[in-house]
This record gives structure tokens, C-alpha cells and sequence, in this order.
């Protein structure tokens, strides 16, 4: 179906390409009727993207540029995917309808405040009416689990049940990612709850990601230490456990596909494939790559070694060219956050760099950062996953999973919790993206007037107001570059002139001015509103 899952649906790669009020959309790759720079905004080549409604500027919802010369752009109409269910541990993605909590208390609504005052509207994406009281998790690392306000004045707020989406197979041989519901072993047995210690006592309550009883009596895998799995602990006094029998899934997790182990014996262009361990294989030598017994992979499309672009298989004992089979993937979530991790750029597309899937992995002081997956030497909450890939996938690499300033990590020094990184923009031009500039981090040490700017670490000539702060990083990282700290209308600096204190620079947009109009729009949202409740000029003196 042609949903999105998200509001924002950064993920959309549906092909609707009319706007709300009916307007047919301009091509990606094309400069008419208007011209403008996101073409290099979106994943991949803007191409492929045609003149669907995509969102590349991380505000509002999917939208697109019209063929209509008057309207330069409008959103577009996508129907959210009903999913009543939740795709992550976390949840972040669950956009269901479920309003009860755990313990059967009716939800708060998100814009309102009472019976409990809140500062949660802001978090939620889009309008918080829209997430009327559904149980959400506005905010990662905060909650393993979707929640909400309750109406009952004596209970602020409590944890929601929501059920995993039923993908009810495995993906890999292990298992464990297997979120199904299947409670009986292969040989009939009921499986015992992971949160009863009867009749088996065992010590995995608390290793199954979450609160163990949301995984209830259900086949699982928490450790990968069973490489058959899923599998349980039974309610048969006789038998302390089983494993389960779990179809493996007919989709794909990864691009590649190498995990894939379905039962699709297809090409894309409706060849059957040859058996693995035929003799007739024109290439036998791929078959070393598969693991256990090579007839269990049977004439099934593989992807050995990840050497494919995709799962694949021969078709021609005569042939030795491998022929592509289409495997779907198994969510479209998924598929966004490999896109970008495939991508694997080395610098922050914006300031705040939340889609950064790089590899650095040392902080701002160059300390080493602390595994996702691990607990040691700093405990945290994203050891469940996040960002639709679990903790050990993102290594120890610095990532931005909770709208922080910038990428950061926690560090390997115990006595330093966690630390921003340093990673460069990925536009290098020295340029600001906002009218305010309050993002500019570039190098422009003059002002406009062509007086050199004062370092912002320095009391000379001009003693700074002590309440100016820089997010995230020390004044001498700041250096005497322009800034807007304080939320004024342009970036400044105190100036070496004893006679001038300060002065606005002269910084130029990264995007030319038929671009501006969108951020009017509120289309990058990388304006932040000046909350300080002082005003600007103030806060210089
Ligand atoms: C988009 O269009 C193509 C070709 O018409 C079709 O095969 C595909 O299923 C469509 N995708 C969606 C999400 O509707
Ligand atoms: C993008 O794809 C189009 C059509 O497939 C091709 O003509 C063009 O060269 C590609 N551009 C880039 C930058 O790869
Ligand atoms: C949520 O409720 C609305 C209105 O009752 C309904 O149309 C929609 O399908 C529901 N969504 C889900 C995910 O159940
Ligand atoms: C949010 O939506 C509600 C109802 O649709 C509307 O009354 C309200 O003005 C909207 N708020 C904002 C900030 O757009
Ligand atoms: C598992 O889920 C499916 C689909 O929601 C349902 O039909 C089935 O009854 C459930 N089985 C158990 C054991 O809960
Ligand atoms: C787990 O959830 C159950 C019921 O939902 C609750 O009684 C229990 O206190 C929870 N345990 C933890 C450790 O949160
Ligand atoms: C940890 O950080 C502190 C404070 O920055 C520093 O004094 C100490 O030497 C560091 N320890 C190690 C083992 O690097
Ligand atoms: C300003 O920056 C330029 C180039 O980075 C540098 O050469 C110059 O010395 C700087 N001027 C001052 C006053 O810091
Ligand atoms: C503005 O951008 C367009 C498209 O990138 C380009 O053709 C045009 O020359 C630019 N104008 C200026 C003044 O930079």
C-alpha cells in the first residue's frame, strides 16, 4: 500500500505526485519550472526519485516543487500505513491507536495539560492533536517502550502495552530477532513465561530486551547462544527446554540480503533457480559460502559471501552469470536507515546530524567512545537499539539518537559519561543554511564593517556577557568566528575595537536567494525559535 510510516515520512519512497491541492509535481533532476538545490538532498540519484513526494528536508511531511510556475511548492497527502503495532523495541515509530496503559488507565491527550502539565507537545512530530491521547515515545532513550499521561490525577504517567508487529518468522538462523508469537516447541510442548521461574528456574528475565513480560511465553532467542533458535523453556517438568520451529522470513533485512534464507527460487526474470548442490552448477565453488548442510538451501536464492548486489542464483548449467531475484524488503523502515548507513557518509548533512551513520568513534577530546551494546564502563538506555538497527550494529560510533546538539557517545573514560564528537558538515561551504545563521559553524572572523572579530574564550577589549552559552562546546572551540549564540537576527562577534562591542558579519546563504522562500515555508527546520525570553540585544550587553 502506499503509506508512510512516520508523520514526517523521511522514509516515504511511495510514488504519489500530486499535492494537496491537486497540483502535479516537478522531477527531482529537473530546474523547471523552479530551480532549487535539493536534487543532491535526496538518497541516491535524484532520478530515481521521478516527481514523487518525498521529504529531504527533515520538517513537516513529504512535498514536492509543482509544474505550476505560481506555487513553488506545496505537501503532498500521504495516508499514514496503518500499523497498530510496533516495529522497534522503543517504539519511536508506533503511530497506533492503542490509548490504555499497562495497567488499564485511559491516556492524557498530547495537547493537553491536564490533569498533568507537560512540556511533551513540542517533542511529538507534526500537530500533537493529531497523537490525540495514543500512547507514544516522543522521546528516544528516555522509555523502552511507547507511554502516555493518564487521566487518573495520582498517576502521572505509565508504560503501554504494544504488540510487536507480527513478523511471524525468523530472519537469521539464530533467530533473534524473532518478535512472533509462537509458544509452542517443536514437539507440541507449551512454552513457559520468560518472567515465571517455574517449573524451570533460569536467569534470562532480565537478558530479553524491554520488561521480559511483554515476550510473555513466546519463542525467543535472547543470546544468540542457540544457534537453531528461537527457542523456550516448557511447561513440561520433564523437559527444561526446546527449540521452536520458525519458518525463516521470505523477505530481506539488508540491501544484500546475505541473511536471507526464504524459500524464493525465482529469478526476477522468472527463470527457476538450479540447486546449490547440483553438479551441474557452473560455479560450484559458491556453495562453500553456504553454512550447514548445502541440500537445505536447496534451489533457494542466496547471496553467498555478500558477493551479490542482492540474493541471486544460477539459472543455466551453461551459463556462468549469476541472474538477480527479487526478494522484498521486510520493512520499509528498515530500508530508510540502511539507506543511509549504506550510504556511509563521514560528515553531518545537518548540524544536528541525527541521520549520521558514520564510523568516527572518538569524541571531541579524542577519547574513545563506549560500545552501544555495552554496559560498561557507563550504563545507558540505547543498549535495546535504535534508529531501526540494534546497539551492536551501531558499534561504538558516535551517533545522535536522542536530538542532541550533535553526534555524541559515551566514552570509555569512567569518569566521562558521554561527549559530542567532532564531525565535519557535509556542505563545506563556508555558508550559513538559516536567515538567524544560529546553526553557522563556519570560519568568518570579520564583521561586516571589516573589524576583526575578539576570540570568544577572551576578556579583551570586551568583557562578554557571562550568560552567553555555546551548546555543546567550550567558548575556545568557537574560536573568533562569527556565531549567533543568542538567538539574534544574524551571526556576530565581539569586535578588537574598543569603540565597536559588537557587530553583525556578513555571512552568505549556502543556497541562493530563490531558495529562501522554503525556509519562509518552514521547510528546513533548522530555524530554532528564540526561546530565552530575552532579547537579543540584551543578551550582548
Ligand atoms: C509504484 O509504481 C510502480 C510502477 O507503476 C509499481 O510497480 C509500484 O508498486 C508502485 N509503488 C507503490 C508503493 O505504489
Ligand atoms: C542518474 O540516473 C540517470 C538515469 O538513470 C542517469 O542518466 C544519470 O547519469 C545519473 N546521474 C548520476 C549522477 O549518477
Ligand atoms: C485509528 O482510529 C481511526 C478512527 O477510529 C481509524 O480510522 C484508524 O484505522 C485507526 N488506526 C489504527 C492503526 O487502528
Ligand atoms: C493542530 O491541529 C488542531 C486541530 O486540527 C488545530 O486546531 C490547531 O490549530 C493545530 N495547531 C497547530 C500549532 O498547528
Ligand atoms: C498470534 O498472532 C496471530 C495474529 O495476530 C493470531 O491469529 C494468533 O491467535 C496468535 N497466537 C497466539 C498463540 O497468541
Ligand atoms: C514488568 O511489567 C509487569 C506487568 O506489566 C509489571 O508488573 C512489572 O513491575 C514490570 N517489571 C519491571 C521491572 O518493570
Ligand atoms: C579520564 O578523564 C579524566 C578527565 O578528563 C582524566 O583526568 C583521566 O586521565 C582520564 N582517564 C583515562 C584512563 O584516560
Ligand atoms: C581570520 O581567518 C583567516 C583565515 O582563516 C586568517 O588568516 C586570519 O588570520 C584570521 N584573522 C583573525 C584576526 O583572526
Ligand atoms: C541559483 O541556483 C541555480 C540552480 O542551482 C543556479 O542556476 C543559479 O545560477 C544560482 N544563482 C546565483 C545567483 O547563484
Amino acid at each position: 500500500r502506499d503509506c508512510k510510516i512516520s508523520v514526517e515520512g523521511l522514509e516515504y519512497r511511495g510514488n504519489i505526485s500530486v499535492t494537496v491541492s491537486g497540483k502535479s509535481c516537478q522531477r527531482w533532476d529537473s530546474q523547471t519550472p523552479h530551480q532549487h538545490s535539493y536534487a543532491k538532498r535526496l538518497p541516491g540519484n535524484a532520478s530515481e526519485h521521478k516527481n514523487y513526494c518525498r521529504n529531504p528536508s527533515s520538517a513537516g511531511s513529504p512535498w514536492c516543487y509543482t509544474l505550476d510556475p505560481k506555487t513553488r511548492w506545496e505537501h503532498c497527502q500521504i495516508p499514514l500505513c496503518a500499523m497498530d503495532c510496533k516495529i522497534s523495541v522503543e517504539g519511536l515509530e508506533y503511530r497506533g491507536n492503542i490509548s490504555v496503559t499497562v495497567s488499564g488507565k485511559s491516556c492524557q491527550r498530547w495537547d493537553s495539560q491536564t490533569p498533568h502539565s507537560h512540556g511533551y507537545a513540542e517533542r511529538l512530530p507534526g500537530n500533537a492533536s493529531e497523537h490525540e491521547n495514543y500512547c507514544r515515545n516522543p522521546k528516544p532513550g528516555m522509555e523502552a517502550t511507547p507511554w502516555c499521561y493518564t487521566l487518573d490525577p495520582d498517576t502521572r504517567w505509565e508504560l503501554c502495552h504494544i504488540p510487536f508487529c507480527v513478523l511471524d518468522c525468523k530472519k537469521t538462523r539464530e533467530g533473534m530477532d524473532y518478535r512472533g508469537n509462537k509458544s509452542t516447541t517443536i514437539s507440541g510442548k507449551t512454552c513457559q513465561r520468560w518472567d515465571r521461574q517455574s517449573p524451570w528456574t533460569h536467569s534470562y528475565t532480565n537478558v530479553l530486551p524491554g520488561n521480559s513480560s511483554i515476550h510473555e511465553n513466546f519463542c525467543r532467542n535472547p543470546r544468540a547462544n542457540e544457534a537453531d533458535g528461537p527457542w523456550c523453556y516448557t511447561t513440561d517438568p520433564n523437559t527444561r527446554w526446546e527449540f521452536c520451529d520458525i519458518p525463516f522470513c521470505e523477505c530481506r533485512d539488508t540491501i544484500k540480503g546475505e541473511e536471507y534464507r526464504g524459500t524464493i527460487s525465482h529469478t526476477d526474470r522468472g527463470r527457476e533457480c538450479l540447486r546449490w548442490d547440483s553438479p551441474l552448477s557452473p560455479e560450484p565453488s559458491f556453495a562453500f559460502y553456504l553454512e550447514g548442510n548445502l541440500r537445505s538451501h536447496e534451489n533457494y536464492c542466496r547471496n553467498p559471501a555478500n558477493q551479490g548486489e542482492k540474493p541471486w542464483c544460477f539459472t543455466d548449467p551453461s551459463e556462468k552469470n549469476e541472474e538477480y531475484c527479487n526478494i522484498p524488503m521486510c520493512s520499509q523502515i528498515k530500508y530508510f536507515f540502511y539507506f543511509f548507513v549504506n550510504s556511509n557518509k563521514e560528515c553531518l548533512d545537518n548540524i544536528k546530524g541525527q541521520y549520521y551513520f558514520g564510523t568516527v568513534s572518538k569524541t571531541e577530546d579524542g577519547i574513545e567512545c563506549q560500545r552501544w551494546d555495552k554496559l560498561q564502563p557507563h550504563d545507558h538506555r540505547f543498549v535495546y537499539g535504535f534508529m531501526g538497527l540494534s546497539a551492536s550494529e551501531h558499534e561504538n560510533y558516535c551517533r545522535n539518537p536522542d536530538m542532541e546538539e550533535k553526534p555524541w557517545c559515551y566514552t570509555v573514560n569512567d569518569t566521562v559519561r558521554y561527549q559530542y564528537c567532532d564531525i565535519p558538515l557535509c556542505n563545506e561551504k563556508d555558508c550559513k543554511e538559516t536567515e538567524r545563521g544560529m546553526e553557522y559553524q563556519g570560519k568568518h572572523n570579520m564583521t561586516r564593517g571589516g573589524i576583526a572579530c575578539q576570540r570568544w574564550d577572551s576578556t579583551y577589549p570586551h568583557v562578554p556577557n557571562s550568560r552567553i552559552s555555546f551548546p555543546g562546546s567550550t567558548l575556545s572551540r568557537q574560536e573568533n568566528y562569527c556565531r549567533n549564540p543568542d538567538g539574534g537576527p544574524s551571526p556576530w562577534c565581539y569586535t578588537l575595537n574598543p569603540d565597536v562591542r559588537w557587530q553583525t558579519c556578513d555571512i552568505p546563504f549556502c543556497l541562493n536567494s530563490s531558495f529562501q522562500c522554503d525556509f519562509s515555508g518552514g521547510m528546513c527546520g533548522l530555524e530554532q525559535p528564540n526561546n530565552t525570553g530575552m532579547t537579543w540585544l540584551l543578551n550582548k550587553n
